[in-house]
């Protein structure tokens, strides 16, 4: 869906890569990757060549150095006001996001963020908000989440006791994303940062 909004050419900067699942889409785009763990850069690396661990809120890339930006299921680790500021930095042409958003995932406290709130800092020039259920419950939900990468998640630093995890894990439904998607474009007369 996100390919398919921003049709994407050109030089294209995966950011928060993982392990290249938007770039493996992108057949006739120069991909490079970023990912702030070493781990999953290095996995990239070996699918698609050029790979750099770094920090979205703060890209180690010069003004306009990418035509477009794609980012998938990672900004809600980051600030994304930052990440998206820097994100259009290095981007010629525009943005494309995939976030989860507020109403995700209902026995999490995880702080994603307001769709409308996105919205109307960026004003993008597309966008869409896709309800996603999660094909997983029980035990094999939290392993799914174990597994979907790196969290820079500040607030919640204590492991949960394998007690605890296990009641979690009885009591655990069916969940879903509300997913916004967004194309950001680079220069915007209608305004937003
Ligand atoms: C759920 S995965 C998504 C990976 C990939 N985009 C995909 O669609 O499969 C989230 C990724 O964001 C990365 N990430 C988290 N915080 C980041 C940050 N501040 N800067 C760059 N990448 C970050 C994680 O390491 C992880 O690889």
């Amino acid at each position: 869906m996100l390919v398919k909004l921003v049709k994407p050419y050109g030089r294209v900067l995966d950011l928060g890569c993982g392990t290249g699942f938007v770039s493996q889409l992108l057949n006739n785009c120069k991909v490079v990757g970023l990912d702030i763990s070493a781990g999953m850069v290095k996995a990239y690396r070996e699918r698609f060549g050029r790979g750099v661990v770094g920090n979205a809120e703060e890209l180690p890339f010069k003004d306009g150095s990418f035509d477009f930006v794609l980012s998938n299921f990672s900004l809600h680790w980051t600030d994304w006001k930052r990440s998206i500021v820097e994100a259009l930095r290095v981007s010629k042409v525009g943005v494309g996001i995939a976030i989860p958003v507020e109403g995700s995932v209902s026995f999490s406290n995880f702080p994603f963020p307001k769709a409308e709130e996105i919205l109307e800092t960026f004003k993008p020039e597309a966008f869409e908000v896709k309800e996603i259920s999660i094909p997983f419950k029980g035990f094999d939900l939290i392993r799914f989440f174990h597994y979907t990468g790196t969290a820079n998640y500040r607030e919640k630093k204590k492991l949960i006791p394998p007690g605890k995890l296990s009641k979690l894990a009885k009591n655990l439904k069916k969940e879903k994303f509300i997913v916004l998607f967004l194309y950001i474009k680079k220069d915007r007369p209608e305004g937003g940062i």
